[in-house]
């Protein structure tokens, strides 16, 4: 790829309006735009233009199999983007009205005009509608469909701030929008929705801030059981948000045998002594996910960014302190075990 050069533009109140309307105007250019939303920046093109879609796999160099999000502005467009039955229909308007502008992917039916490259050929879409201010303007003034993928490179740690985009993207793309810090942390909750025979069948693709015991309010929950490929559940690959440095999850502390040539990082959730690691070694780094009592969706919201910090550390190897598994403490632990799954493979 040519190096191109990268601005950066602030999306603050003051500067709000023109950011906006700039990053729209690339947009139906058909150029690439990094815009923040409450879960992590994403990588937005025109969804209905191939040629913009197929920069954004180029810049992430991400395969074509891997499906991209639709984002929408408002919820009738959601009828522009799937093909659904009345019955189909009542489940997802009880869901946008539950969930939405929010961190839920709906994977749905759909139409014609989404092109393939979207949805790597499959006859489903996923679609959300992000309530981040930035991104909820430009795709209200798109009035288009916005295929977004979190903008970082493939398989990499996903990026919480514009800087950490940079960090991925820089001179590959031509502009990020500065929106701040993102105020979840992790990607969006994705469920397929079916009409199921007496509840709603929410089949739970990838867990996020919108955890099960919500979901479960709405319709039966369902873990899909092994992933056999990538096509079947895109969004399962074992591997994914990888620092570059070797990464373990263990299951007791005590699993954890240190060589005595090697520097080690810990990601510690909140800097106690109760989980085991803390005094279990010398560490060359701490990161603190929720210093103190330890609130989950405060490490959901530092995860990444503590990732990255540990990863630009030097450290050798990071060690990460599994957090509790519930509520979005099990979106926390799955993207550690995938974040951690390049180093067990190895
Ligand atoms: O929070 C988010 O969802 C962020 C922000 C930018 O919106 N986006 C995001 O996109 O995480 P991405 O591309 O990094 O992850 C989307 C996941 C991929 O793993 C993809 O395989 C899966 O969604 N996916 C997309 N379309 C799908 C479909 N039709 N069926 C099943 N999975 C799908
Ligand atoms: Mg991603």
């Amino acid at each position: 790829m040519n190096k191109i050069e990268t601005e950066i533009l602030y999306a603050d109140p003051e500067g709000f309006d023109d950011a906006v309307a700039i990053a729209v105007t690339k947009l139906k250019a058909g150029e690439v735009v990094a815009l923040p939303t409450e879960t992590v920046y994403g990588l937005a093109a025109n969804a209905l233009d191939e040629s913009a879609v197929a920069q954004v796999f180029e810049a992430k160099g991400r395969p074509t199999t891997d499906p991209l999000i639709v984002h929408i502005g408002r919820n009738e467009q959601i009828h522009d983007v799937c093909e659904l039955s009345a019955e189909l229909d009542t489940v997802v308007q009880k869901l946008i009205s539950e969930f939405w502008p929010g961190p839920l992917t709906l994977v749905l039916p759909k139409k014609a005009i989404i092109p393939e490259l979207v949805t790597s050929g499959q006859g489903t879409v996923a679609v959300r509608m992000s309530e981040h201010p930035v991104m909820r303007a430009v795709c209200c003034e798109m009035n288009t469909p916005i295929a977004a993928p979190s903008a970082n490179r493939f398989g990499c740690i996903s990026p919480t701030s514009a800087t950490a985009v940079e960090k991925e993207l820089g001179g590959r793309i031509g502009l990020i929008l500065d929106g701040g810090a993102c105020n979840a942390g992790i990607e969006s909750t994705i469920i397929r929705v079916g009409v199921g025979e007496k509840r709603p069948e929410l089949h739970l693709l990838r867990s996020g801030p919108i955890v099960k015991e919500e979901l479960q309010k709405m319709g039966k929950v369902i873990r899909p059981k092994k992933v056999r490929n990538v096509k079947e559940a895109p969004g399962q690959l074992e591997s994914h948000y990888a620092p570059a440095t070797p990464m373990y999850v263990f299951e007791k502390p005590e699993d954890f045998v240190p060589d005595p040539e090697l520097s080690y990082g810990l990601l510690s959730y909140r800097g106690s002594e109760k989980e085991g690691y803390i005094n279990l070694h010398d560490w060359d780094q701490v990161e603190e996910l929720s210093p103190g009592k330890g609130k989950l969706p405060e490490a959901a919201v530092r995860l990444f960014f503590a990732l990255r910090q540990l990863d630009e550390s030097g450290v050798d190897v990071i060690i990460a302190e599994p957090v509790a598994e519930t509520g979005v403490g099990v979106a926390i632990n799955d993207r550690l075990r995938r974040a951690s799954a390049k180093t067990r493979q190895q």
